[in-house]
């Protein structure tokens, strides 16, 4: 053989030559340790990709091509699995190389059915004149909420039965986070009787 191939001859039979580098982009180190410090010790299973998804989107509120690189061999997944999930929900932003990213703060505004029918896209049309710069407003399919319509959800906040005044007022009092219902937890549903028939059930 004249030529240096890409693949070698053995015994007759074609090998391959071993790859110099992974598949796909190199991680950048950068992003490799900024990872590593975000995830911790979180589980790395593929089960949990969503999970660590939603820690990069809420610590950087988008994800970068670079982080996608750096998940990608963190959990040992392939970067297109990683992107491929992180594009099919609106809640992730992604941001390639070059694009810009989006502003800190998102109100997501749903337009599906319900909420279109309590006006939503009302809602949409006085947020996207109403709120102030850095404020990005986006139109979401289904939140969930279809019984408090219209919803919007300002960072991480639900606001149900939406206007623009209450949407306008968590934006200015910066309430991007929610607020947990109160609940009863599991030690002091069973002391209080929890689950006694189901008890009474398996023993029988
Ligand atoms: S239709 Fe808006 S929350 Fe379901």
């Amino acid at each position: 053989m004249s030529k240096q191939s890409a693949s070698v001859m053995t015994e007759g039979r074609k090998l391959k030559r071993p790859r110099a580098f992974s598949k796909g982009r190199q991680v950048e180190q950068p992003a490799f340790t900024e990872m590593q410090a975000l995830l911790g010790d979180a589980p790395l299973d593929t089960d949990f990709l969503i999970e660590n998804l939603h820690k990069i989107q809420d610590a950087y509120q988008h994800i970068s091509s670079a982080h996608v690189v750096a998940l990608a061999r963190i959990m040992k997944m392939s970067q297109a699995e990683i992107y491929e999930v992180a594009t099919f929900y609106h809640h992730f932003d992604v941001v390639k190389e070059g694009e810009t990213p989006p502003p800190p703060l998102t109100v997501r505004v749903c337009e599906s059915l319900t909420c279109e029918m309590k006006g939503a896209h009302g809602l949409i049309d006085l947020l996207e004149t109403g709120l102030a710069d850095g404020v990005r407003v986006q139109k979401v399919p289904c939140v969930g909420r279809c019984d408090k319509a219209p919803v919007a959800i300002v960072g991480m906040n639900p606001i149900d039965h939406a206007d623009s005044s209450s949407v306008a007022a968590a934006v200015a009092e910066n309430n991007i986070v929610p607020i947990a219902p109160e609940c009863v937890d599991y030690v002091a549903y069973q002391a209080a009787g929890g689950y006694a028939t189901y008890q009474q059930c398996i023993k029988r």
